[in-house]
């Protein structure tokens, strides 16, 4: 593959700063309950670890898959694994890395609800807002970024760069 060039946009200690936010409101808002977080994979691994170690509450955690990225930063055909976890009666927090057109985060949380979860709602690291083809409520996020192509902190590029420390962007040359 070609070399890219990569810009840092989100540097390691505002990402802990910020998952650290989202874990005590996540904590404040589901005091009492049992939260079951669902993360999307395979972008989410990173910061779902990270932000589950900031939540101080019992939880139950648990992944879907779902890939619309074929090998590049152009979005194909999404795929989305039958959901095979027991939802029902939960207050299930769908976790996602990023939000672009929408489409993943509410497919899952449509069929979600439709399973019978008690609540459903949406937590995200980044919201790339300019680029929603479909309406997603989202309870927590984390950065709204402008329309770049990110890698770093779980998410990939073809593969690459899962496991960077911070968020970066493709330059292009
Ligand atoms: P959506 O269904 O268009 O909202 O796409 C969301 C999924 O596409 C995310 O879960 C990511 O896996 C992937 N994705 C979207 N934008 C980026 C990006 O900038 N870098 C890496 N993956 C991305
Ligand atoms: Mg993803």
């Amino acid at each position: 593959m070609a070399e890219v060039s990569l810009e840092l946009l989100i540097a390691p200690e505002l990402l802990r700063e910020r998952v650290e936010e989202m874990g005590k409101r996540i904590t404040e808002d589901y005091k009492g309950k049992e939260p079951l977080l669902i993360g999307v994979l395979k972008g989410v691994f990173v910061f779902m670890a990270d932000l589950i170690r900031f939540i101080d509450l019992p939880i139950k955690v648990d992944f879907v898959w779902a890939s619309s990225y074929r090998d590049g930063t152009e979005p194909g055909d999404l795929e989305v694994e039958v959901i095979n976890i027991p939802v029902k009666s939960e207050d299930v927090i769908i976790v996602e890395d990023i939000v672009d057109s929408g489409m993943t985060l509410k497919r899952i949380s449509e069929e979600v609800k439709r399973m019978g979860a008690n609540s459903t709602r949406t937590c995200v690291l980044l919201d790339k807002r300019s680029r929603r083809k479909v309406e997603v409520e989202l309870d927590y996020v984390g950065f709204e970024i402008p329309d770049l192509f990110v890698v770093g902190y779980g998410l990939d590029l073809a593969g690459r760069y899962r496991n960077l420390k911070g968020i970066y962007y493709l330059k292009s040359p």
